[in-house]
């Protein structure tokens, strides 16, 4: 048995104010429990040389768990602990872009991309027998280094954060999202970072229309993370659509995704947001249209994970409207450690659920 010890990004301190570590803890508890068949024990926190540590045990990791594990969205750096001292232990994820991808876009409103990245985790790993299906009665690690790539959807997604960070793991992303000003934006800004970046790909945007009804907008990108991938075949699908959510089944087809990830309206004023927040004083309202089409959407076995704000709706209440659409939420190890506070008017908290 080794003992280990997680260093939290700097950065995680300034998102989660003092839930930093018990997040970072909590989200280790997925991995352990999902990819990891429960064999990262006595997972807690401590503090070393004056710095918080998440700590954990597990019989000697391989390069793969390591890889796996490397995408903890808080990581900043790992050691093995032996005796007083901190071995480093090196570890790379699944990350395939530079990672300007999801620091250069700034903006009011914008999901925290740390997050961002620790939602999808916990929703990523909640899917089961996904294509490479593997593990006894789950799913292959979809976050191991060589694992086939999920089809994200962010049936929300502003301008993107989501969206680039399932690009950055080597998977196909799709949103929509209901405001034309981000629309644009998000489409401005991923043609010229891939021009930038120099990789290869198509890009277009088109009106959809049924029977002469103009319906939305869409982007389409198709891309390679390489040159090797691009001559290999291996691309990336790119989508988004400006469009109101509820009518997603306008342009997506039934089971068509893995997972769909999103952070909702907060149901407060953000001075900068426009119409669409004001939309959405009732963030509980609009999910319970929503989810029947998210879940339509949805394949079996693919999972649903919502961040939302607390303080404008309970848990139960959104725990109930996701069993009401025909979902399970998931309520393993880890999953009722998120909560933490954003500012006075935002408590987020997160939820994820399977479809059977
Ligand atoms: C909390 S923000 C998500 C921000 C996003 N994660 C980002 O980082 O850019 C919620 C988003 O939901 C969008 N929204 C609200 N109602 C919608 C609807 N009916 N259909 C599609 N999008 C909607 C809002 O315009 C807003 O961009």
């Amino acid at each position: 048995m080794t003992e280990y010890a997680l260093l939290i990004h700097p950065s995680a301190n300034r998102v989660y104010a003092e839930s930093a570590v018990e997040l970072a803890a909590a989200e280790l508890a997925v991995f352990s429990d999902l990819a990891f068949g429960g064999r990262l024990t006595d997972i807690g926190t401590t503090v070393i040389g004056g710095l918080p540590y998440v700590c954990f045990t597990g019989d000697e990791l391989t390069d793969r768990d390591l890889s796996t594990l490397a995408n903890l969205s808080a990581r900043y750096a790992f050691f093995a602990r032996e005796g007083d001292l901190l071995r480093p232990v090196a570890a790379a994820g699944r990350d395939r872009f530079d990672s300007d991808l999801i620091t250069i876009p700034k903006y009011a409103g914008k999901t925290n991309e740390q997050f961002t990245k620790l939602l999808l985790n916990v929703t990523a790993l909640a899917t089961t027998g996904s294509a490479g299906a593997g593990r006894s009665g789950a799913v292959a690690d979809p976050l191991g280094p060589d694992s086939p790539p999920l089809r994200v959807l962010d049936p929300m997604c502003g301008r993107g954060t989501t969206l680039n960070q399932a690009m950055m793991y080597g998977w196909h992303a799709a949103g929509v999202e209901i405001d034309g000003k981000d629309f644009e934006v998000y489409a401005n800004f991923i043609r010229t970072w891939l021009k930038h970046k120099r990789l290869k790909h198509s890009a277009e945007i088109a009106q959809v229309r049924r029977n002469r009804t103009q319906l939305g907008r869409r982007l389409a990108i198709t891309l390679a993370a390489s040159k090797e991938d691009h001559k290999a075949g291996r691309t990336l699908d790119l989508t988004m659509v400006h469009a109101d959510t509820r009518r997603g089944r306008d342009f997506f087809r039934a089971g068509s995704f893995d997972a769909i990830v999103t952070d909702a309206p907060y149901g407060v004023q953000h001075g900068t947001r426009g119409q669409a927040d004001r939309l959405t004083r009732d963030p509980l309202g609009l999910l319970a249209e929503a989810l029947p089409v998210w879940v339509a959407l949805l394949r079996p076995g693919g999972a649903l994970g919502i961040s939302w704000n607390t303080l404008v709706a309970a848990r139960d209440d959104l725990a109930a409207l996701l069993v009401k659409a025909g979902l399970k939420v998931a309520d393993g190890p880890g999953y009722a450690g998120f909560a933490h506070r954003v500012d006075q008017a935002i408590v987020r908290d997160l939820i994820v659920a399977r479809r059977p």
